[in-house]
């Protein structure tokens, strides 16, 4: 009872420590949702982009919230995975959002003319980035209160309900990928009593729509404006939300799980 009382007065005080969340891909979209609501509820924020110093809503954010930390990390660059690991060793990360991801476009995934190289992209950011930020940063994770890594995936990679042809087969692979990689980061973290989900935000209206309705990588990223009100999509921000309240609900008694952004599973 004390303890309770005191813990309530720190936090009253604001001299109970915040949270820590790290975000990938946090320049845009909904990750950049992600940091900016976190951010509002008073956690530490280690906001992560590849190209911090033009992303200019992310500066902002920076600018105006003083618990916010950008950081340059490139999902696939190896030596910046490891030398921000170096630099945050000791922090304790106690979610650890693993959201950087790419769509991949249409050309290239056209049945008749499958990209190797694209493959190749997309398996680098959307399966083994995320892999190999988990390991990265497993000790941060585990050395915190929630012990909590996601990863943002999609019901494109289930493979049960795959039953039609799909415009994003290489997209729908690396999702399904992603999903044994972050299982087997899981069973490795378990021991460590480290939660692992894979989430699906819903279809959300961002850059990754526009690309996914036929634009290029570099028309979609010129859009500021995300309009695409079709029944059945959200925005970045009330996907945050969701994906904020399944981690908040993550209780630690599984790991591994596959969960929908209102926390229900979700078949392999
Ligand atoms: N939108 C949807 O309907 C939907 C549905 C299911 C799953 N998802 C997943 O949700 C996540 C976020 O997507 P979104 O909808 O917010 O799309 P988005 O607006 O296109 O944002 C994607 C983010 O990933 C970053 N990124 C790409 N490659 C990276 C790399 N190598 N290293 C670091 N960051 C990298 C991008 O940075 P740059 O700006 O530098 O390119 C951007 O910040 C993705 O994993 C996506 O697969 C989205």
């Amino acid at each position: 009872m004390r303890l309770v009382l005191i813990a309530f007065l720190l936090s009253l005080s604001g001299l109970a420590a915040a949270e820590t969340v790290l975000v990938t891909g946090s320049n845009r979209g909904i990750g950049l949702e992600l940091v900016t609501q976190y951010a509002a509820e008073g956690w530490h924020v280690i906001a992560t982009s590849r190209s911090p110093h033009d992303d200019e809503e992310l500066l902002a954010l920076a600018q105006k919230q003083k618990n916010v930390t950008i950081e340059t990390l490139d999902v696939t660059d190896m030596a910046q995975i490891a030398a921000l690991a170096k630099k945050l060793e000791g922090t304790p990360i106690d979610v650890l959002i693993n959201n950087a991801g790419l769509l991949g476009g249409r050309p290239g995934q056209d049945w008749g003319n499958l990209s190797a190289d694209l493959f190749a992209r997309l398996m680098a950011v959307n399966v083994f980035g995320p892999m190999k930020v988990s390991e990265a940063f497993a000790a941060n994770v585990a050395a915190s209160e929630q012990k909590k890594i996601i990863v943002i995936s999609s019901t494109i990679g289930s493979i049960s309900r795959m039953e039609n042809p799909t415009p994003f087969p290489i997209l729908a692979t690396s999702k399904a990928a992603v999903n044994m990689a972050m299982r087997t980061v899981a069973m490795q973290l378990k021991d460590q009593d480290v939660t692992v989900a894979m989430l699906m935000p819903g279809i959300v209206r961002t850059r990754m729509m526009y690309q996914a309705g036929g634009m290029s990588l570099e028309e979609a990223s010129r859009q500021t404006e995300f309009e695409f009100d079709r029944p059945g999509t959200i925005t970045a921000a009330e996907s945050a939300q969701r994906i904020r309240n399944v981690v908040a609900s993550i209780d630690g008694s599984e790991t591994g799980i596959f969960l929908n952004n209102d926390g229900s599973r979700i078949d392999w």
